[in-house]
């Protein structure tokens, strides 16, 4: 019993035809698409953990739609700062409507584990939030699941990472630490939203980063006036691998990536 899944943050999508921080955001999600086709078919499901629309144009949602559509998998979707919720629910319609929370969270029971996605975005704001509803349909979602293992995933980190992005992060994650506590093996909390790769152990649980498929940054530790340079690659997705007594988090890049060495030469 193996459970094996994909998560694709940040894609920040745009119309066909246009671009965004000089990258072709659409070609970057087929080369993904196509990694999963050449290594990952073999994953449950692929969670799209926000960002999925750069301005959150319904044509960058269709598009979206376009390029999943190949994925053999199914896909489980929610929301970041960059998104527009209801144009995304006109595009996606009723298969992804929101929760009884308003937003658009979600639980997926797989091989053993329970999954939990959270909609971390608020309409008007960079940073991210959980409403006190989520906090409860959490703990409640969390009580049903005592005898196995959580994966939680949302949009935004809850963890400071010494970096400028920093004061965009989850806001008051307190309660949201403090919901998590009510279980006794959470395995992750996985986030994008920072587009860098990053693991950390904050109050006990433990926070892991995906760069994403948009830019990356590079950073420098508390030195948050230090200008943010963002660099091209990788484009990359997290695998994460669960057996009932290890949960791990491997991460493909599948935009320059470890390409083959030839070796010996000739
Ligand atoms: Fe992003």
């Amino acid at each position: 019993m193996t459970l094996k899944f994909i998560i694709m943050s940040d894609l920040h999508l745009v119309p066909e035809g246009t671009t965004s921080i000089t990258l072709d955001t659409g070609a970057r999600l087929e080369r993904a698409v196509e990694a999963v086709l050449a290594r990952h078919a073999d994953a449950d499901f692929c969670i799209l953990a926000g960002d999925l629309a750069d301005h959150g144009e319904a044509a960058a949602y269709e598009r979206l739609k376009t390029i999943i559509a190949r994925l053999p998998i199914p896909v489980h979707i929610t929301l970041g700062n960059h998104d527009n919720r209801p144009v995304f629910l006109d595009v996606f319609g009723a298969d992804f409507a929101a929760t009884q929370t308003g937003k658009i969270d979600k639980i997926i029971d797989a091989e053993g584990y329970r999954i939990i996605l959270l909609d971390s975005a608020e309409p008007g704001r960079v940073d991210g939030v959980l409403e006190a509803v989520q906090i409860d349909w959490l703990r409640a979602r969390l009580a049903e699941a005592m005898d196995r293992p959580v994966i939680v995933v949302l949009h935004h980190n809850a963890n400071a990472l010494h970096i400028h992005a920093d004061t965009i992060r989850l806001l008051e994650p307190d309660a949201f630490i403090e919901a998590l506590k009510t279980h006794p093996d959470i395995r992750q909390i996985i986030a994008g939203h920072v587009h860098l790769t990053s693991t950390a152990m904050w109050r006990g649980l433990p926070f892991t980063t995906l760069a994403g498929g948009h830019y990356s940054v590079d950073f420098a530790v508390d030195q948050p006036q230090a200008p943010m340079r963002h660099i091209s690659g990788p484009g990359q997705m997290a695998v994460v691998v669960g057996t009932p007594d290890r949960t791990t988090v491997l991460f493909d890049d599948f935009i320059d990536g470890n390409p083959d060495i030839t070796w010996p030469p000739h």
